[in-house]
C-alpha cells in the first residue's frame, strides 16, 4: 500500500514483508524481543513469527488496560534483564495501544532507551496511538501521567491483524478514524460516514492508510502538543470525562465508544458557538449514531462528568478548553467554554 514518512521514522502500511525484515536485519541486533499478550500471541505472534522467520524471544503481558501499569513495566525490565538485552537489543511490541504505550516506554528507558518497532494490532493503535510518539503508562489511576515522547524507529502496520478483532474493538477505534475525517478531511469523512458501510468487508487498507496520513500530517507540525496537535482531542475533552465516569461501573464504555458521545456533544457546542451549521451537526450525529447504538436512557449530564473535565490536564487557569470543529474537515483549539454551555451539550445529547 505504501509508505509514510514521519519525523524520524517510517510508518509502512500493507508493505512487503520484505521492508520489515531487512529492516530488523540492518539495525543488526543483538536479541529480538516481542512483546506480546494472550491474544496476540494467540492471533498475531503466529503471523509475525512466519514473516520474520528468526530467533527472538516472546515476553507475554496480560491484556487490557488495567495492566498497563508501573507494575508490568517492572516485570517488563526484569525480563529484559534476564534474557541479558543490551543497547543493541530490539523491542517488537506487537499489540494495541496498550502494549504499543508501555512497550514503547519500557524500550525508551530501559539502558537510556533501545530500539523499538511498533506493530500495532487493533484499528485503534494502527490509526491513533502508535503514531506521534506518545508512550506511557497509568499511574494512580490516572491516565498516562508517566511518560514521554520518543519516536519508535519503524511504525509496520498490517491490516490483516485486524481479522481476529472483536468487532466491538474494531467499532471503537472506528470512532478515531470518524474524528481524522471531521477535523482534517472531508473526503475521508465523505467516504465513511456512508450508511452502507459494513465493517466486515469495508476497504480497511485504504480507510487505515488514510487515516494515518491525517494524524502523522499534525503531529509532524507539532510533535509536543504546543498547539496544532491539540485538534487530535475534539471529542476527548467530554469523551474522556464520559470514559472517566463509566470506569469501575458495570457500564464499562470503550474508550472510541466514549469518545464517539463525545464528539456529538462537542459538535453541539460548535453549532452553538457558530462556528457549524445545524445541518452539519445533523450530519455527525447521523454518521455517528449510525455506527454506534447508544444504550437508551444513558445518562452523562451529571455534576460528577463536567467535574472530571474541569480536571482535564489540559486545561489552563481554571478554564475548560475544547478543540472545536469549523466546518467539516477543520478544527479550531483552546476555545474556552463556560461550563452551563456544556451541561447544555450533555443534555442535548441525552434527548437525541
Ligand atoms: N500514544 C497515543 O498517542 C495513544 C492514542 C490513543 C490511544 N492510546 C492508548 O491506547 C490504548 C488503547 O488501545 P487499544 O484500543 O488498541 O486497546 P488494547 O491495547 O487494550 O487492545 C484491545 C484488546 O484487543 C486485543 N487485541 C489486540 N490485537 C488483537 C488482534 N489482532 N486480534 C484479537 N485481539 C486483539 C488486546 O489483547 C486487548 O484485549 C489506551 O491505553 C490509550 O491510552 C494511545
Ligand atoms: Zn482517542
Amino acid at each position: 500500500m505504501g509508505k509514510i514518512e514521519g519525523a524520524n521514522y517510517n510508518v509502512w502500511v500493507n508493505e512487503d514483508n520484505q521492508i520489515l525484515v531487512d529492516f530488523i536485519e540492518n539495525l543488526k541486533p543483538s536479541k529480538v524481543f516481542i512483546i506480546v499478550d494472550e491474544n496476540t500471541k494467540k492471533h498475531c505472534l503466529p503471523i509475525l513469527e512466519k514473516i520474520i522467520d528468526r530467533q527472538y524471544y516472546p515476553i507475554e503481558i496480560h491484556s487490557g488496560e488495567i495492566h498497563k501499569t508501573l507494575q508490568t513495566s517492572e516485570s517488563l525490565w526484569e525480563a529484559l534483564i534476564n534474557y541479558q538485552a543490551d543497547r543493541s537489543s530490539l523491542i517488537i511490541n506487537l499489540g494495541g495501544g496498550v502494549i504499543g504505550d508501555m512497550g514503547g516506554f519500557v524500550a525508551a528507558s530501559y539502558m537510556r532507551g533501545i530500539p523499538f518497532i511498533q506493530i500495532p494490532t487493533t484499528l485503534l493503535s494502527q490509526v491513533d496511538a502508535s503514531i506521534g510518539g506518545k508512550l506511557g503508562i497509568d499511574f494512580k489511576n490516572y491516565k498516562n501521567l508517566v511518560g514521554l515522547f520518543q519516536n519508535p524507529n519503524m511504525v509496520w502496520v498490517n491490516t490483516q491483524f485486524l481479522k481476529t478483532l472483536d468487532p466491538r474493538e474494531l467499532k471503537s477505534g472506528f470512532a478515531e478514524v470518524l474524528k481524522h475525517g471531521l477535523i482534517q478531511s472531508k473526503t475521508l469523512w465523505d467516504k465513511v460516514k456512508n450508511k452502507s458501510l459494513n465493517f466486515s468487508d469495508a476497504d480497511w487498507d485504504n480507510i487505515v492508510f488514510e487515516s494515518i496520513q491525517i494524524k502523522n500530517n499534525v503531529v509532524s507540525q507539532d510533535p509536543t502538543e504546543q498547539g496544532l496537535r491539540k485538534i487530535l482531542n475534539f471529542g476527548h475533552t467530554i469523551g474522556h470525562a464520559i470514559e472517566s465516569f463509566y470506569l469501575g461501573t458495570d457500564k464499562q464504555l470503550l474508550h472510541g465508544e466514549a469518545i464517539a458521545i463525545g464528539m456529538i456533544c462537542e459538535a453541539y457546542l460548535s453549532y452553538k458557538e457558530n462556528l457549524i451549521s445545524k445541518e452539519a451537526l445533523q450530519e455527525i450525529q447521523d454518521a455517528i449514531k449510525n455506527v454506534f447504538h447508544f444504550e437508551k436512557g444513558l445518562k452523562i449530564a451529571t455534576p460528577q462528568i463536567i467535574d472530571n473535565m474541569s480536571k482535564d490536564k489540559k486545561n489552563r487557569d481554571g478554564k475548560i478548553l475544547f478543540s472545536l470543529l469549523e466546518g467539516i474537515g477543520k478544527c479550531t483549539f483552546n476555545k474556552s467554554i463556560q461550563k452551563s454551555a456544556i451541561l447544555d451539550a450533555l443534555n442535548y445529547f441525552e434527548q437525541i
